[in-house]
């Protein structure tokens, strides 16, 4: 198999990213505990393939760490989540910053267990808060994974070792 490289995304990366996130999300926008993102002007991490876009990761860098805004592996099962989750870690290691943390929903019991068999911790779980994000992006399924329905954010992140 080819060799899996990850990169930060350049402009010329814009249109592949909006079209992967379209695809998987069906929108660019992403509400979060009352934040919204449009995912494609984020910094963005992409893995590839033999110059064929195996993942994609996006980011925010606040005072409390680099928040992953969306994660995708085109390829799954195959180690790209944790590559990019992994360079997501140096990147936020490189701006000196001491966790990199996300949010999940409650019916994505799949990355729940991604998540935490890569390290992370639950740190947080606010109750309803996809119903109060859904009031501002009424696109959000109301049914996820597994016939879930979707209300609840779950909170996550990994601690990062001083520098
Ligand atoms: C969650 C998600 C990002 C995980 O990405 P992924 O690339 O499939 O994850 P990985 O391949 O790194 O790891 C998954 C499993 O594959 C296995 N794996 C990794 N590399 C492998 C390889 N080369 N060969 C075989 N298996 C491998 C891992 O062992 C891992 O299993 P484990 O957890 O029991 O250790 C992916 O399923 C996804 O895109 N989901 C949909 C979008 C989503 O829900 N994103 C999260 C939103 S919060």
């Amino acid at each position: 198999m080819d060799e899996l490289v990850v990169r930060h995304a350049g402009v010329e990366d814009r249109g592949r990213i909006t079209e992967l996130l379209l695809r998987s999300w069906g929108s660019t926008i992403v509400v979060a505990h009352g934040v919204r993102y449009d995912a494609a002007d984020l910094p963005a991490l992409l893995a590839e393939r033999a110059n064929r876009v195996a993942g994609l990761l996006t980011y925010a860098s606040g005072v409390d760490g680099l928040e992953v805004v969306t994660l995708d592996a085109v390829e799954r099962n195959a180690g790209v989540g944790t590559a990019l989750l992994d360079a997501a870690a140096q990147v936020a290691s490189g701006k000196g910053m001491g966790r990199v943390w996300l949010i999940t929903t409650n019916d994505n019991v799949d990355a729940l267990r991604f998540y935490q068999r890569r390290g992370m911790r639950i740190v947080g779980i606010e109750p309803g808060a996809v119903d109060e994000s859904r009031r501002l992006k009424p696109s959000i399924p109301v049914v996820g994974h597994y016939g879930i329905e979707i209300h609840d954010e779950i909170i996550l992140e990994r601690r990062l070792p001083p520098g």
